[in-house]
């Protein structure tokens, strides 16, 4: 969470980092705050709430310089006030930092000790102190920055910049991802390379506990222990070009029509639509004799990960075990000798998948990562990697990066099949070809606008929705679920079908709308008596289902939209899309903040 960017160079810094920030802002946008360096000292402008507002108060009251530092805060510690906004420091040195520093409060004791008056609730604002404390007492900006660093314990990315040093910028990661880029007589640094997508292209990623001194022309790169590195520059693939939201909306509603695309690039990397095999990249393990497999992730791409687990153990025979990563990593699971582990990320570096992931390899399991982003810290440290090509995606609510990690593990599960022999030539074509068929069958689901639009209508007045599905349909259910309670703020549970008489059923009554994810198919009957029984105790029954479905569900729903027939394989995707689309529409009516909701960022990157 939090984005920063960092700029020593030519030219009016402050509109470029504003800028930079725009791209950042899905990180979070409780504050954001720029500092440069004029005539040898920091200013610095900061603001409360979104981006636009430090925008004003930079149209009112400008900031000149042409080094400087930038942020965009998801609030930790302390209020998202103006007083708490970064960068923080003092007038011998400013700072912007992602993360969090765990031994603040140590150190802020300590600090205080030697005569520090803390004027912020924020733990960065130690480590701005610290380093004064450390240039107070004589060090240069290095010197201080070295020790400063190797003081404070958590994760984080920090850049920062001193008074009277009009190029110099240093900048350190450990545990939150940071790039620095290389310009023609300029050099940047910013959480990722989207951000500096339109002022290079030339990316350096720091690696753990590296740290950077950075002037107008070069960077020095130092690792945990201060020897001097080399870093590899590269060409990254991220362009800034797609990140607009032409004629939409939201971002939210470009990236739901993006589905048939999204899902047809993505296909097509590990499909091979004449011979109708699955191609995917060479495996880090032999999946003939892997005895058991993780899947672990956060939030909805755990969610992907559970329909991944279903189809895998059908497929494949392999068991699965699928667990969020926060609780995987502090559970102690015993793992299998010879075991792997799959991870999926739409960002690659959300800090508990990062933190799972470390774990795994520290147990000697293999890693193989579903990621939307191919030059993620996830990416780089996993042991192979089969990516979603979902392009950027900048609606906080994650979307097509959804079914574009069900398309990618839906493949793995058919290739892991043929690999074990549970998985014949002419099973592969039907599962594949319902897979190549998903494109235009996305392009059906959004076509229900309407249909969906009338159901919304009835869900905005709801306060309480619960969403059921069997198979599947159950992390998808879930996946609905958390959909509206994230854009729409309406509390919705994702059950299990089957599992609802098992307590849920207490919370029934006229007023909550029941959304069945009911497909026609082999757990079709068993989902419609689950539905009649809410029926019958007054509930508001709504389903998603196919023509078939609708004949028999039509008796007692109050609405039914018609998807497209596909098969149970293919069924868990579109249905996706209808509930995403779902809870979009919701969000409209509700009038909220669709693609920045309160509370949250795109890319969790604390613990
Ligand atoms: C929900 C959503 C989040 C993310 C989660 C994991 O709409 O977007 O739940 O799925 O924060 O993020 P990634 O996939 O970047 O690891």
């Amino acid at each position: 969470m939090c984005g920063i960017v960092g700029l020593v160079g030519r030219g009016e810094a402050a509109p470029r980092i504003l800028d930079a920030l725009r791209r950042l802002e899905y990180r979070g946008y409780d504050s954001a705050g720029i500092a440069t360096l004029v005539d040898g000292r920091i200013d610095r402008r900061r603001a409360e709430g979104k981006l636009f507002n430090l925008a004003n108060v930079l149209g009112a009251d400008p900031l000149p310089g042409s080094l400087g530092i930038g942020h965009t805060r998801w609030a930790t510690h302390g209020a998202p006030t103006e007083r708490n906004a970064h960068p923080h420091g003092t007038a011998r040195v400013a700072v912007v930092h992602n993360g969090i520093i765990e031994n603040h409060a140590e150190l802020k004791r300590e600090l205080q000790a030697l005569g520090q008056v803390f004027e912020t609730e924020t733990d960065t604002e130690t480590f701005a102190r610290l380093m004064d404390q450390l240039l107070q007492e004589g060090s240069t900006p290095e010197q201080a920055a070295a020790a400063a660093l190797k003081r404070v314990h958590g994760a984080f990315a920090l850049a920062m910049i001193f008074a009277g040093h009009p190029n110099l910028l240093i900048c350190a990661r450990q545990g939150a991802p940071l790039a620095v880029g290389f310009g023609e007589g300029e050099m940047f640094v910013g959480s990722d390379a989207l951000a500096l997508a339109p002022l290079t292209r030339q990316i350096a990623y720091l690696e753990e506990g590296d740290w950077a001194v950075l002037d107008d022309r070069s960077a020095r790169f130092f690792d945990v222990a201060d020897r001097p590195v080399e870093r590899q520059v590269r060409l990254t693939a991220v362009s800034g070009a797609a990140t607009g939201k032409g004629n939409y909306r939201h971002f939210m509603e470009k990236e739901l029509h993006e589905h048939p695309v999204v899902l047809g690039d993505t296909l097509t990397q590990y499909l091979e639509p004449t011979s109708r095999r699955v191609t995917l990249p060479p495996l880090p393990f032999d999946p003939v004799t892997v005895p058991r497999l993780t899947m672990t992730a956060c939030g909805s791409a755990f969610l992907a990960a559970m329909v991944g687990r279903y189809w895998i153990e059908r497929l494949a025979r392999i068991p699965v075990d699928a667990d969020v990563a926060s609780e995987f990593r502090y559970r102690d699971p015993p793992l299998a000798d010879g075991g792997a582990a799959i991870l999926v990320s739409q960002s690659g570096e959300t800090a508990d998948t990062m933190a799972a992931l470390r774990l795994l390899r520290e147990h000697r399991q293999k890693v193989l990562s579903v990621v939307n982003v191919a030059e993620s810290s996830m990416a780089r440290e996993s042991d192979a990697t089969v990516l979603t090509v979902a392009g950027p995606e900048i609606g906080v609510a994650s979307t097509k990066a959804f079914t574009a990690q069900l398309a990618v593990l839906a493949c793995i599960a058919i290739g892991l099949g043929r690999a074990r022999g549970h998985v014949s030539a002419t099973d592969e074509a039907k599962l594949t070809m319902a897979l190549l068929e998903l494109p235009s069958n996305a392009a059906l689901v959004l076509d229900q606008d309407a249909e969906i639009r009338a159901m919304a209508d009835e869900v905005a007045k709801a306060r309480d929705v619960m969403f059921l599905g069997r198979g599947t349909l159950f992390p998808i259910a879930m996946e609905g679920a958390l959909k509206l309670k994230e854009i729409s703020y309406i509390h919705a549970e994702g059950y299990a079908a089957g599992e609802m008489k098992h307590g849920p059923i207490a919370l029934i009554d006229g007023a909550v709308p029941v959304i069945s994810l009911c497909p026609s198919g082999p757990l079709f009957e068993k989902t419609a008596s689950n539905l009649q029984e809410a029926a019958a105790r007054g509930g508001r029954i709504m389903a998603f289902t196919d023509d078939l479905g609708a004949e028999r569900l039509s008796a007692f729903a109050e609405r039914v939209v018609v998807l497209p027939r596909v098969g149970a394989f293919a069924a868990p995707v579109l249905h996706a899309i209808a509930v995403q689309l779902l809870a979009y529409q919701v969000a409209v009516l509700k009038g909220g903040d669709v693609d920045q909701p309160r509370n949250l960022a795109k890319s969790v990157t604390v613990e």
